[in-house]
């Protein structure tokens, strides 16, 4: 049986460990880009009301913010010109940015706290509900939800942020371009409830702004 300052200790130590190995950590780790380290965060905390709302448990929201925090690291390996060209893309470089999937889940690799729901996010938050995404074009429901979840935030985040090729939308012609895609590119489920509770979204970008 431990004794009082056993317990302290013990208590001490795993609150090191989780901060040793948190989402959080890594960010430092990895000296993330300001404007990348930025966009996760925003959609991080957009994915921790949608998740809410969509009923999942504390603890899948819990790994799902946290793969929301990380989704884009991999663009950490994507040279800067790519990212912030502000003409189109051609196929060959839009190849090269789709790889950030793949780098993201290799920076995880060996981590403590690398949970499938978290892999997942990171790994196939570009996949379209029609089939029509990467890395694997899988459709539907066959996207795990975090996933899907998490496309939808990411989407709202990027047309509401400013781009080296775009201006920021604003919430309403943000909230047009997600409704148009519903079906498309996204589970209308999840487009319905966030449309639904879309007031929580926009208070949410307010503090952004
Ligand atoms: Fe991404």
């Amino acid at each position: 049986m431990l004794n009082s300052k056993q317990i302290l200790i013990l208590i001490k130590k795993i609150r090191w460990l989780k901060k040793k190995e948190s989402p959080y950590k890594i960010l430092e780790e990895y000296n993330i880009k300001p404007e990348i380290k930025q966009h996760m965060i925003r959609v991080s905390n957009y994915t921790e009301i949608l998740a809410d709302l969509m009923c999942l448990n504390k603890l899948e929201i819990e790994e799902i913010k946290k793969g929301a925090l990380l989704h884009d690291i991999g663009k950490q390996e994507i040279p800067d010109e790519l990212l912030n060209k502000f003409t189109k893309l051609d196929e060959d470089e839009f190849k090269e940015i789709k790889k950030h999937t793949q780098f993201g889940l290799k920076i995880l690799n060996n981590k403590k706290y690398a949970k499938t729901r978290i892999e997942n996010v990171i790994l196939l938050h570009h996949e379209k509900w029609n089939g029509n995404g990467y890395p694997f074009g899988i459709k539907g429901k066959l996207i795990p939800i975090e996933a899907r979840i998490v496309s939808v935030t990411d989407c709202y985040d990027a047309l509401t942020s400013e781009r080296a090729y775009k201006e920021r939308f604003s919430h309403e012609k943000a909230m047009e371009i997600l409704i148009s895609e519903s079906g498309n590119s996204f589970d209308p489920d999840i487009i319905s409830m966030f449309e639904l509770f879309q007031n929580k979204f926009e208070k949410k970008l307010k503090e952004y702004r």
